[in-house]
């Protein structure tokens, strides 16, 4: 299905606006699932997307968790990759390239375990042509605070993001943790920060046990449960966090169809990323597009912006 193009009008009108940022549709792949996009060129088309989010990146390259990295769980999958990546130096020299000639937004993914490795690494990104966005993920260990995870403080939430926002010369958007006692108060914390927007949810933690050899399934014992069984509870709490800030929210967890998406875009989420979908599908972003053309068609809609946070609860 193609968009019809009348001057500025476009039909059917899938824009939406993440502060600053305009997307031609809500639909962004999850850092993690889809690598550096080159490795999906030729299993979808890559300018169908809204943007493009990539593998996490820090500052020294990682080489991950020793195997099993990942377990295929009951309506989804359990990962402990240990955020294996190639590092903000060969990212911006051997990835960036390829990403500046897409004509879609790209938002990179960055992670740290101190507040100063997340500020370098952004500091790095900073004069870096072709970033549209920086996502911080903050479900990474605190190692200078005993491992503890910046996403499960508010006050440590609040302090990564300000860090930052300091050195940011592109929108940041901040990626929470689902694994809190209260979400909304993560994500005040982080909106009282200056995040331009927040997204969520990160991977639940979860296990899996072999009880032939009596052993985890994962070699690092535990990891990050995500997928279909993780939907309802991403749901919830993107629903609960519209309500609490007044910045963009992007939904995220076991979107794999167009109504699992428009789901969250009722729920309060001005767009969305899809995860371990890709696994499944590769085609499933491009899809998901597709069947938001239709939908707003269908439901003689001016506009899918219509829907974010149209739920009606009463
Ligand atoms: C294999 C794998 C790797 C991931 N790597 C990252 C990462 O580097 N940075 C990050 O912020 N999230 C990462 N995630 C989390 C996803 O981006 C997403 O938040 C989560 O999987 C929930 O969405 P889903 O159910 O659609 O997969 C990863 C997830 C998976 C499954």
């Amino acid at each position: 299905m193609e968009f019809v193009r009348n001057g500025d009008e476009i039909f059917p009108d899938l824009r939406v606006n993440i502060g600053s940022l305009e997307l031609k549709n809500p639909v962004m792949t999850a850092s993690g699932t889809f690598g550096y996009a080159r490795e999906f060129e030729n299993l979808m088309n890559l300018h169908r997307l809204g943007a493009v989010i990539v593998k996490g990146i820090s500052l020294a390259p990682r080489s991950g968790n020793p195997p099993p990295r990942i377990v295929e769980t009951a309506c989804g999958m359990l990962n402990a990759i240990g955020l294996q990546n190639v590092g903000v130096e060969r990212f911006i020299k051997e990835k960036m390239v390829y990403l500046q000639g897409l004509q879609i937004p790209v938002i990179v993914n960055i992670l740290g375990d101190s507040i100063d490795e997340y500020q370098e690494i952004t500091e790095r990104l900073s004069g870096v042509k072709g970033i549209a966005a920086i996502e911080v993920n903050i479900s990474c260990p605190n190692v200078k605070k005993g491992g503890v995870a910046f996403g499960t403080q508010a006050h440590m939430a609040k302090a990564v993001t300000e860090a930052v926002k300091m050195k940011s010369s592109v929108p940041v958007m901040v990626k929470l943790s689902p694994n809190v006692t209260d979400i909304a108060e993560m994500a005040r914390a982080v909106e009282d920060g200056g995040a331009d927007s927040v997204s969520l949810i990160n991977t639940l933690i979860g296990m899996a046990i072999d009880l032939e050899s009596r052993r985890p399934k994962l070699a690092n014992v535990i990891g990050g449960l995500s997928g279909p069984a993780i939907k309802p509870v991403a749901l919830r709490m993107v629903y609960q966090v519209a309500k609490a800030v007044s910045i963009p929210v992007i939904g995220i967890g076991g979107i794999d169809s167009t109504e699992d998406a428009l789901e969250f875009m009722l729920a309060g989420a001005s767009a969305v990323q899809i995860g371990t979908a890709n696994f499944i599908n590769p085609r499933v972003s491009e899809d998901i597009v597709e069947g938001m053309h239709r939908y707003v068609i269908d439901h003689n809609l001016s506009s899918i912006r219509e829907l974010i946070g149209a739920l009606e609860v009463k």
